[in-house]
């Protein structure tokens, strides 16, 4: 990987408590903002950077996605996501994103070759499966079996080994759909379908989510084209929670099925992919139109927890340019089909009343991805608790390029951020016996003690009823 250009720029950071200065160098990349590179700060003046959130930090140099969340635009490696999901495939874009050039018509046949002969898994991975409850969420099931691989490959472990990188990379790539497609099987107590050969991937996907040993399945063809679609408009977003997670897990130096593992925990909850099964949850709780106002509302109040889901995001301060795109394909669809239910009508109602309200006009906040792809998934007949292993599935390319270039980045180091410490100052340990209280245990002696959940006892603690009306060992707040 090419180094960031050598600094021309620079900023002097000055602790005006001691006066200590340094002179930290800036480096420019070839889109984007410039970077002040920090790493010296604490060694050379004694500070630590604060940024909750990474709000103001780039973790790593990246050859691979670029987002310029101002103006709406995504790139994989220079090529824009418009022309991209017109023009190409996914397993193309695959191929794109794990080695930095499209294919020559050899190579990308060399490479559907390669993933279509790893497509299968190992029969014991499917006795794995067994040991969930027969209605886990199959993210669950996600996360333990893709962690799983890492102990049925063990000829693909050594991180260092370019060979075995590239293994465990198109492994990846080539179960993840049979995976999440048996884990959906077995969630719904049904026979696993074995993948077939002569599919192109979103078929191959189709057909071991809905094929039955009693019938002949034919694969939608409009459906498999609107698959691939959005496989395409999922495959990376560059430095994101769960990605940044892939790279954390993998700078250990952790085999990289543990890593996406890792990764595919972090996409799971509601602020990251699984916004498409909570989009979904939003409208459905939503129900009556009449009703989306009273939502808005809700939304925009600091003292509700409730949030529009699909809407938002940290560095798109534009319309997200993938969320135009899959609405498009909803009307497609919407022409096609003639009605995608009123889920539909109420997300469109919802997006317009939300465009048209200062707070998210002030703010820019936008649909996302996930304000639209759930309803598309809906109407290709996949349940909405298959939603964000589906993006999953998309986003194992993104992990594992990522993951590569991490791995053989010469100024890898293992993840480690430090902290700002405000806990108790340094103190002396006292012996059981000689505190004046002991937290969470009943009948201690002493004034100030506190029942286990942190609430102060009543004197008389026997005598009172706590909120559920019952005597004994609660405190009144319990
Ligand atoms: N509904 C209402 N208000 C919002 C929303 C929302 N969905 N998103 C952000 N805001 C407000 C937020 O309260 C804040 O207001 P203020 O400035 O008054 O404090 C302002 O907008 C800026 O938001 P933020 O919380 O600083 O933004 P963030 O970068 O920390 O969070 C986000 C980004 C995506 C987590 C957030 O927008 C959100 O929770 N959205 C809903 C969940 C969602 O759709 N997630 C999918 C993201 S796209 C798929 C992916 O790649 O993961």
């Amino acid at each position: 990987m090419s180094q960031p250009e050598r600094p021309r720029d620079t900023v002097t950071v000055t602790n005006n408590a001691d006066g200590k200065s340094k002179e930290l160098p800036i480096y420019r990349g070839v889109h984007g903002p410039p970077v002040v590179d920090i790493r010296s700060l604490h060694k050379d003046v004694g500070l630590f950077a604060y940024d909750p959130g990474f709000k103001s930090t780039a973790s790593c140099s990246s050859e691979i996605t670029f987002i310029d969340g101002a103006e709406g635009t995504l790139l994989y490696r220079g090529y824009p996501i418009e022309e991209l999901t017109e023009k190409s495939c996914y397993l193309e874009v695959c191929y794109l994103l794990l080695n930095g050039e499209l294919p020559s018509a050899t190579e990308f046949d060399e490479f559907r070759h390669m993933i279509t002969m790893h497509t299968m898994v190992n029969e014991g991975l499917k006795d794995f499966m067994r040991g969930f409850r027969y209605d886990a969420h199959p993210m669950a099931i996600l996360v333990g079996v893709v962690g799983a691989l890492g102990s049925f490959f063990h000829d693909s472990l050594d991180v260092h080994d370019p060979r075995q990188q590239e293994i465990s990379a198109h492994r990846m790539i080539a179960k993840l759909p049979t995976i999440a497609a048996t884990a959906y099987r077995y969630s719904k107590g049904e026979p696993s379908v074995y993948p077939r050969n002569k599919f192109c991937y979103a078929e191959n996907f189709l057909h071991m989510m809905f094929a039955y040993p009693t019938y002949k399945y034919e694969v939608d063809p409009d459906h498999a084209r609107i698959l691939d679609k959005l496989l395409i408009l999922h495959a990376d977003h560059e430095q994101n929670a769960s990605t940044s997670t892939v790279r954390l897990a993998g700078s250990s130096l952790a085999n990289p099925f543990a890593a996406v593992s890792a990764g595919i925990g972090a996409l799971w909850g509601p602020a990251h992919g699984g916004a498409n099964e909570a989009v979904i949850n939003m409208l459905e709780r939503i129900g009556d139109p009449k009703e989306i106002h009273k939502y808005v509302e809700r939304a925009k109040d600091k003292n509700d927890p409730f949030r529009l889901m699909g809407f938002g995001h940290r560095v798109y301060r534009n319309y997200d340019p993938r969320a135009k795109i899959i609405r498009a394909e909803a009307h497609n669809l919407l022409a096609k089909h003639g009605d995608l239910g009123p889920l539909f009508e109420t997300a469109l109602e919802l997006e317009n009343l939300a465009m048209s309200d200062d707070y998210f006009l002030e703010r820019k906040l936008y649909p996302n991805v996930d304000f639209y792809s759930g309803l598309i998934y809906r109407a290709l007949g996949i349940p909405k608790s298959m939603f964000t292993v589906m993006f999953a599935m998309a986003r194992t390319i993104g992990w594992i390029a990522q993951w590569k270039e991490m791995i053989n980045d010469p100024e890898r180091v293992i993840g480690r951020p430090r902290q700002l410490y405000v806990g108790p100052a340094q103190r002396t340990f006292s012996p059981r016996t000689e505190r004046g209280h002991i937290p969470g245990k009943t009948g201690c002696a002493g004034k100030k003690h506190r029942c286990g959940h942190g609430h102060k006892w009543p004197d008389d603690k026997k005598s009172k009823k706590n909120k559920k009306g019952q005597k004994g060992n609660d405190c009144e707040d319990c």
